[in-house]
């Protein structure tokens, strides 16, 4: 599969089979987010991959009890170190995590995993379940687990909406 075909298989999956994760294949996903590109190359990020179900469900219920966490056999949750802001005035830990997860939304995609990127989740209730330190930024969520489901891709803008190619 190439990336593009990885971008265009990947959907938001928010139901899954009881089907394990192998390690093999959950390592696979956290190399992918490792190998990601982050501002002045800090890596201030951790990967915390959750398959005890009592966590689980306390991750969940500290994504407002959205179902798919509970469903999918991993839960992982991207954070990092500090909150540095980058000379541009934006959060380097939030886009530093961002990215990484993103390439590992597409490295799950092209292993026919399921995830869900979840925005929807009290933070400090993910710190707490996880016993992360005090400055420590949870960016995002996602389940990862086998389908249960094939979501149709959603609708996106079109090209001349969103491209603006000058010169
Ligand atoms: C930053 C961000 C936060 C999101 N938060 C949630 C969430 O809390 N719950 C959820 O079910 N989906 C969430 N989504 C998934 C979006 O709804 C989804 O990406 C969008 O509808 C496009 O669908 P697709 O991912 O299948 O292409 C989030 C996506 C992003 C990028």
């Amino acid at each position: 599969m190439t990336v593009m075909e990885a971008i265009q298989a990947r959907r938001s999956v928010r139901s899954y089979s009881s089907q394990p994760v192998t390690q093999q294949e959950l390592e696979s996903v956290l190399e992918a987010g490792r190998l990601a590109p982050s501002a002045r190359n800090r890596q201030a990020w951790h990967f915390t991959a959750v398959r005890d179900a009592a966590l689980r469900e306390r991750l969940m219920a500290a994504c407002k009890d959205q179902k798919q966490v509970g469903e999918a056999p991993v839960t992982l949750v991207v954070w990092a170190e500090d909150d540095p802001l980058m000379a541009c005035g934006q959060s380097a830990s939030t886009v530093d995590c961002s990215i990484a997860l993103s390439f590992m939304l597409l490295r799950a995609a092209e292993l026919g995993l399921g995830t869900c990127w979840l925005g929807a989740f009290d933070a400090e209730q993910v710190k707490e379940a996880l016993g992360l330190p005090a400055q420590a930024v949870a960016v995002a969520v996602t389940p990862l687990g086998h389908p249960a489901e094939q979501p149709a891709a959603r609708p996106r803008k079109a090209p001349a909406e969103v491209w603006d190619v000058r010169g």
